[in-house]
């Protein structure tokens, strides 16, 4: 199969969660409040996020990332047989300010530097992405924060990816996403752009279309496919 060119790539758009910032954060953080099965329950608390995001976009309804996050963590914590208001508060208060992964500020400094626009296209509220981005200090990098608010439907929606050629005034074939999460690397692909998966997770390929142009196991190694140098 012949490669898309992504030497001319005009931006960079990524996903938030779990691409740029580590979702598991807020439950590491918790880890001795939480037990030691803190990890199946951040995982537990990710899937069932995701799929309320699915299933509410379905059912032609919208509620805001943060709700459906919260929402999400009742329900982990409940299969966990966890009740503690407070430390459902603190969960929350964490994911605000989850870290970012510890190659984030470094890549997308090069991709400014390198003449290429950084944009983020995320499933999150406007607010929940700026505080993320404040507390890992790489708005610097940044030359939007693109949300789903703004069209009130989640992921995988064709409007959502549509809205980063809106509003970076830009063609598909000028744009790179990059995403940890699968089905939307398999789904941005699906789009239109050309699409670099992040695979963080060692995740096989979802068996959805379309598979993405190029796999990575951390975000700085996309540099040499745009032919720039780390
Ligand atoms: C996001 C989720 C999908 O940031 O990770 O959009």
């Amino acid at each position: 199969m012949t490669q898309p060119d992504f030497s001319n790539i005009k931006a960079c758009v990524f996903d938030a969660y779990g691409t740029l910032f580590d979702v598991d954060a807020a439950a590491r953080h918790e880890k001795e409040a939480l037990g030691e099965n803190w990890k199946s329950l951040s995982d537990l608390w990710r899937l069932k996020q995701l799929q309320y995001t699915w299933l509410l976009s379905l059912q032609g309804n919208y509620r805001s990332f943060w709700d459906i996050t919260e929402d999400a963590l009742q329900f982990a914590m409940k299969a966990n047989q966890i009740s503690d208001a407070k430390l459902a508060a603190r969960l929350m208060q964490i994911y605000r300010e989850l870290d970012c992964y510890p190659e984030v500020p470094e890549t997308l400094k090069t991709l400014k530097e390198a003449g290429i626009k950084c944009a983020i296209l995320s499933n999150g509220d406007m607010d929940m992405l700026q505080s993320a981005v404040d507390n890992a200090k790489i708005g610097d990098y940044l030359d939007a924060i693109l949300t789903v608010q703004d069209v009130s439907i989640f992921k995988p929606h064709p409007s959502v990816y549509q809205l980063a050629n809106e509003r970076l005034n830009l063609p598909s074939e000028a744009i790179s996403f990059q995403s940890s999460n699968g089905w939307d690397a398999f789904s941005a692909k699906d789009y239109g752009f050309n699409v670099i998966w992040c695979n963080r997770f060692d995740q096989p390929d979802e068996q959805i279309p379309s598979a993405p142009d190029h796999q990575i196991k951390t975000l700085n190694q996309m540099l040499p496919l745009l032919n720039i140098k780390a």
